[in-house]
């Protein structure tokens, strides 16, 4: 009896401590993924990766559930799946373009990062992602220069030589807005998601060229913004901001509001 216990009381403590302290001696990627996961995907996939994130109701497909809590999923992806779809979004491979491109915002070794953390949600006997001391991961985040208005000017001077062609424009930008998965974060007249701002009177508040430098690189902006670059193409761009601007709500509420006059980055205001 007394051996059992000599083994018995060392092993419960180590059972109890192994759980309390898993997270201190968690791996380091592992650790570095669980970061930027509760960071910027657990607004649609939920805290622990059930799919069911405060803005999730806004989504159709929903966000997946990372946990293959109903179903054998994500454990049949391989890691370089997993990857690709975090790397080029919904839109990239043929899912819903609910889910964001990320390929522009995070390092390689941070999305590798998540991919490892996201195999800790589900149970997988698979190969774990090798992150090889030999040929490391790049770790620096893609570098896109910040767009200048000169680019916006001659971008729209371009495309948009008359009301035909701002109106072409117009209905381009809505289907951008829907197809590039802006819509499953952003508002308009009370339809689409909540975890970027309303947009139903953005034309109002924000003028175009700053509009299209934001969208085509949020980060030089704000680099810890939630918003991705989502790589659209100049024409993308420059359509969704046209459209965007015509968005100025009603006019009572515009007589009320105070716009954005300053030469300054009216982007600045929000933290
Ligand atoms: C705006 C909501 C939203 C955000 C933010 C988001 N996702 Fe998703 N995600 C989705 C939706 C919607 C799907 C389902 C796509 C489908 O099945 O067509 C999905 C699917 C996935 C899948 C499964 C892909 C597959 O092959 O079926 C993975 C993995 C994933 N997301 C990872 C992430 C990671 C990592 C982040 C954060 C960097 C993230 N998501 C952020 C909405 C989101
Ligand atoms: C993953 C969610 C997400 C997606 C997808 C997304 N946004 Fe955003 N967006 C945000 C967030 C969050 C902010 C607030 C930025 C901040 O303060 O960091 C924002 C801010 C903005 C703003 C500035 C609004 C203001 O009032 O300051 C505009 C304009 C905008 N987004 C347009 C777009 C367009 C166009 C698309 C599609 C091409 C898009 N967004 C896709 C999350 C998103």
């Amino acid at each position: 009896m007394k051996k059992l216990q000599f083994v018995l009381i060392p092993a419960i403590i180590l059972v109890i401590g192994g759980v309390a302290f898993s997270f201190l001696f968690e791996d380091k990627h592992v650790a570095k993924g669980r970061k930027v996961f509760s960071r910027y995907c657990t607004p649609c996939h939920g805290d622990s990766g059930r799919g069911d994130g405060y803005n999730a109701k806004n989504l159709d497909p929903h966000a997946r559930d990372l946990t293959d809590g109903t179903e054998e999923y994500m454990a049949k992806l391989t890691n370089e799946e997993i990857y690709e779809v975090i790397e080029q979004g919904g839109y990239g491979v043929d899912l819903s373009a609910g889910m964001p491109t990320w390929g522009k915002h995070f390092s390689e070794e941070e999305i590798w990062s998540l991919v490892a953390f996201i195999r800790t949600l589900h149970s997988y006997d698979g190969p774990p992602v090798i992150f090889d001391k030999e040929k490391p991961y790049q770790t620096a985040r893609p570098r896109t220069p910040p767009v200048q208005e000169a680019e916006f000017v001659s971008l729209f001077e371009e495309k948009v030589s008359d009301d035909d062609g701002r109106q072409e424009m117009i209905d381009q930008g809505k289907e951008v807005f829907v197809d590039r998965g802006c819509v499953a974060c952003h508002q308009i007249d009370g339809e689409g998601g909540e975890l970027g701002p309303d947009l139903s009177r953005v034309g109002f508040m924000l003028q175009p060229q700053f509009i299209y430098r934001w969208v085509r690189n949020p980060l030089s902006f704000k680099p810890h913004t939630r918003m991705p670059n989502l790589d659209l193409s100049d024409e993308e761009a420059l359509a969704v901001t046209i459209y965007l601007s015509t968005l100025k709500g009603s006019s009572e509420e515009v007589q009320k509001a105070e716009p954005h006059r300053s030469g300054a980055d009216p982007l600045q205001r929000r933290s």
